[in-house]
């Protein structure tokens, strides 16, 4: 009996779920929002996260990215030191914050850097690929079983060890296997051994994929065979080294994507990340990789069109949009609305700590406060409903734009109700079209591009709306177009413990002008309505 209560106590194990093509990230039974910030490389020790907690409750992250590294938890071959992992695990709950786990192994930004010295001294039993001209590629091959079982024995001893010490409380949500796969400087192993695979028939889950007839490699794939032989390796590589800790623990994992420039199809394998999760070989993964749940973009690239376009490319039918990295700068904290728009599952940019250390011009030159605030100004604005905003994005619908680079208005398809446009720059009072000459100005904080405004459906005429330096304006859809339509109550509040608290009613110059969102973003509940006319 008290065997059965305990088991009932126990919150299930956190899972990615989906439904109709629509993601949540279930922890504790529940959707929840991933408003992440991950630490610097380097920051994996216990040492050092006095200057990682403060930098994470600043940001009011819900959650902290953090790498464990193979050099650190088996420095010695079979002998296995967990300590870093239990203090970040018990800090973590002291700071009231769920973990994210990356496991920096055979490839860290497509590297073994942090694969233990018995490993990356050990060319003969660990062989690195050789590239198209013969010579010793820096990167591990993903063609041995030496390397596999060695990194898949380690991440299974990790994902135990999380197991002991976490199955019951789920401060760990997600590991993150590997970083950044893949190779520069050649689009796939050119050995011998991988020459003889090439020449081999193409798996039948990768024929099936692509709808393609049984051939080698190059019959099949012709131009794209090499990248595409790469991307298969590595993930099949990593799929049975998470298929291995799934069957002691099975967290959702992901992968991440060092980039390859979303509005250059044309860009060659291995001038990118050759064989790693970029947008053009998503489908080989998806065939490879049965047992990672999804693939992640890192996003550093800050102009509005190819940010967009790889948000666009990540979030599909089969794939939960999650930004696993990001820039640090201030220009990406608008994206947060464009993610959750197309039902992000989380936000987890990347360098959040004190540590002194900055990647700029990836991120900003700042490692303070500075750095934080705007991350942090958006995410105050969800921390109260992040349970509510995934469960909206799970079972009802939602939308969300940031300021694109040229600050032109968007539109909001809503249905066949209601439409709305959401622009920037836009004062409180007033249209824009009455100072043509634009005698007074832009308002304060819009000299960059910061806005955004996302929107949940709450019922038919009713919408959760929240946002930053925007306006929003609602209108009338098809089937209202003949009528009238009114902000019938614009209420203003917040969210405590998953229940709306009110605040007060917006009307008058509030509503006169659009929805204004200034620097110091609200929460709004709007009801519509209309009138015959
Ligand atoms: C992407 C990698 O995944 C991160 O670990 C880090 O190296 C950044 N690039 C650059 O700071």
């Amino acid at each position: 009996m008290a065997g059965a209560a305990s088991a009932q106590a126990a919150a299930p194990i956190p899972e990615l779920v989906q439904k109709n093509g629509k993601y949540a990230l279930i922890v504790d039974g529940a959707p929840f929002l991933v408003l992440g910030g991950q630490a610097n490389n380097s920051s994996n020790y216990e040492a050092t996260l006095p200057k990682v907690w403060p930098a994470i409750r600043d940001m009011h992250a819900n959650t902290l990215t953090m790498p464990v590294a193979w050099e650190q938890i088996e420095p010695v071959e079979g002998k296995f030191d967990f300590s870093f992992v239990d203090t970040l695990v018990k800090q973590a709950r002291e700071n009231n914050v769920r973990l994210v786990i990356l496991w920096f192994a055979t490839w860290k930004n497509t590297g073994p850097s942090y694969a233990p010295t018995w490993v990356k001294t050990d060319n003969k039993r660990f062989p690195r690929l050789t590239n198209k001209d013969g010579t010793t590629s820096y990167a591990l091959s993903p063609l041995y079983d030496t390397t596999r079982e060695a990194d898949k024995k380690a991440y299974v001893e990790l994902v135990k060890h999380i197991k002991a010490i976490d199955g019951d409380q789920h401060t760990v949500i997600m590991l993150q296997p590997e970083n950044e796969t893949g190779v520069y400087g050649a689009a796939r192993d050119y050995s011998k051994k991988a020459d003889a695979l090439m020449a081999k028939p193409v798996p039948a889950a990768l024929l099936k994929k692509y709808n393609k007839k049984p051939g080698d490699w190059n019959t099949v794939f012709g131009k794209d065979a090499d990248e595409y032989f790469h991307a298969w390796s590595i993930a099949t590589y990593i799929d049975d080294i998470v298929a291995a800790g799934d069957a002691v623990y099975p967290l959702p994992t992901y992968v991440n994507a060092a980039l390859k420039d979303p509005l250059n199809p044309d860009q060659p394998a291995g001038s990118y990340a050759s064989g790693g999760p970029v947008y053009s070989v998503i489908d080989v993964w998806k065939a490879a990789a049965p047992h990672i749940e999804l693939l992640a973009p890192d996003l550093y690239t800050p102009t509005s069109q190819s940010y967009e376009k790889t948000l666009e490319l990540y979030a599909r039918p089969d794939n939960a949009l999650y930004v696993a990295e990001s820039g640090n700068s201030p220009v990406y904290a608008r994206y947060i609305f464009s993610a959750l728009g197309r039902q992000g599952i989380g936000f987890d940019p990347f360098g959040f700590d004190y540590t002194g250390y900055s990647n700029h011009p990836l991120g900003t030159t700042k490692t303070d406060i500075e750095m934080v605030k705007p991350f942090a100004t958006v995410y105050k604005l969800f921390e109260g409903m992040d349970r509510e905003w995934a469960k909206l994005s799970y079972e009802s619908q939602v939308w969300g734009v940031s300021e694109p680079d040229d600050h032109s208005d968007q539109a909001l398809d809503l249905g066949a109700k209601w439409n709305a446009t959401v622009s920037y720059r836009e004062w409180q009072f007033g249209l824009r079209k009455w100072d043509p000459e634009n005698k007074n100005g832009y308002p304060e904080g819009s000299d960059v591009p910061s806005g955004g405004v996302v929107v949940a459906k709450l019922s038919d005429s009713e919408f959760l709306v929240a946002g930053m330096n925007a306006r929003i304006t609602f209108g009338a859809g098809k089937e209202n177009a003949k009528k009238g339509m009114l902000l019938d109550r614009v209420e203003e509040g917040h969210f405590e413990g998953g229940k709306w608290v009110f605040e007060r009613v917006w009307n008058g110059d509030q509503t006169d002008y659009g929805l204004n969102f200034t620097g110091q973003p609200v929460i709004l509940k709007v009801r519509l309505a209309t009138y015959e006319q």
